[in-house]
């Protein structure tokens, strides 16, 4: 049996409007497309992250922001401060230099993938995505859920990268003229809840007849990945400054270069660690240093093993450079990332401070 484009699009869209989950960012199946905003703002966030922590984000960014030209208005210190946490601080740059450029076109999204393309941040995946579950658009739609489909209803052996211009093709076979949005969005639930990386349900599976995974017995053995290469360890000092003004115990703060790891957010200070090198491991200032253990964070490329050094002089260093004095009472405002979120936690157990 062969998966024709008609079949397994319109299997799959019954499936849907039946199955579909209610997600704050999306509209029900076959009813109006949701705001271009509301998807392009989940779109991105969903990136590299799971719905379930995408959720809490995206209510807050669209509680502080519910425009485009809301969120294009902001300063940027606050919309970092508020992705903190979601990683991949590099999409909430883009994501405002995104909502900026929009505002200055005059506030509405383009329709089109390719102009869609042309805006900040918007790479194949995400212009694709929004062209088709904003505006319609009958665009190809690929994340890993969809590879995983693609892969198993086609039974593709070539391993993962390479095979991603045949996930491509095939995608593009099945994807209807009408009701694109729905159809990807259809696919990613299929490709969470039923097509699972362990163990497919192929049993609930809308695809099961003609899925050429499933027929040949073995599914969860598709898609083959290449073997990932080894990360690298770097390591690095993280340093805790703490000093009393008015009362209130303060905690040396500094903001990150714009560009590069955690790139525009606020931070320990450190000795210069980033993908490609150890810190230099000098002091940053005049000590005592104080070790207080170690906290451990995978990124994408590398795993970074931190060492955190607290001050234990009478009084602070001088000669700190640029940063603040933040009260460790707002500390959880900072908007910290979650490398210096860890650390300041093993700060604060260390000098016997609550969390
Ligand atoms: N992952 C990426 N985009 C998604 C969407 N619109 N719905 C559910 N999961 C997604
Ligand atoms: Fe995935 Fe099984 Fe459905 Fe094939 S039949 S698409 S392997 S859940």
């Amino acid at each position: 049996m062969d998966a024709s484009r008609e079949t397994t699009a319109e299997r799959l869209l019954d499936w849907y409007d039946v199955n579909a989950r209610t997600l704050p960012w999306r509209a029900p199946p076959g009813t109006p497309a949701p705001d271009p905003y509301r998807v392009w703002l989940s779109e991105v966030m969903l990136q590299q992250t799971t719905v379930a922590a995408v959720k809490e984000y995206f209510a807050k960014f669209i509680r502080l922001w519910p425009s485009v030209a809301d969120l294009a208005a902001a300063p940027d210190e606050e919309v970092m401060a508020a992705w903190a946490g979601l990683g991949y601080y590099a999409r909430a740059r883009n994501l405002l230099a995104c909502a900026r450029e929009v505002a200055a076109r005059g506030g509405t999204f383009p329709e089109t993938e390719a102009e869609l393309r042309t805006l900040p941040g918007l790479g194949p995946y995400t212009a694709a995505a929004v062209a088709a579950i904003a505006f319609g658009a009958r665009a190809v739609v690929v994340d890993a859920n969809v590879e995983r489909v693609v892969s198993r209803l086609f039974a593709i052996e070539i391993p993962l990268p390479a095979s991603r211009p045949e996930i491509r093709e095939r995608t593009e076979e099945i994807t209807p003229d009408a009701r694109a949005g729905d159809f990807a969005q259809a696919m990613m639930d299929l490709g969470s809840g039923i097509c699972t990386v362990r163990e497919p349900k192929c049993l609930l599976c809308p695809l099961s007849d003609t899925c050429a995974a499933r027929a040949s017995g073995d599914p969860a053995r598709l898609p083959v990945k290449a073997p990932k290469k080894a990360k690298p360890t770097r390591t690095g000092r993280a340093f805790w400054i703490e000093t009393r003004i008015a009362g209130e115990d303060h905690v040396w703060l500094v903001r990150r270069a714009g560009k590069g790891m955690l790139g525009g957010m606020r931070a320990l200070p450190d000795d210069g660690w980033a993908a490609r090198q150890d810190g230099h491991g000098e002091d940053l200032a005049q000590g005592p240093w104080e070790p207080a253990g170690r906290v451990s964070h995978v990124f994408s490329h590398f795993a970074l093993d931190l060492r955190l050094a607290i001050h234990a002089g009478a009084s602070p260093p001088q000669d700190l450079g640029e940063g603040e004095w933040w009260p460790l009472e707002k500390l959880d405002e900072a908007g910290l990332p979650t490398l210096f979120a860890k650390a300041a936690r093993l700060a604060l157990a260390h000098t016997g401070e609550d969390a």
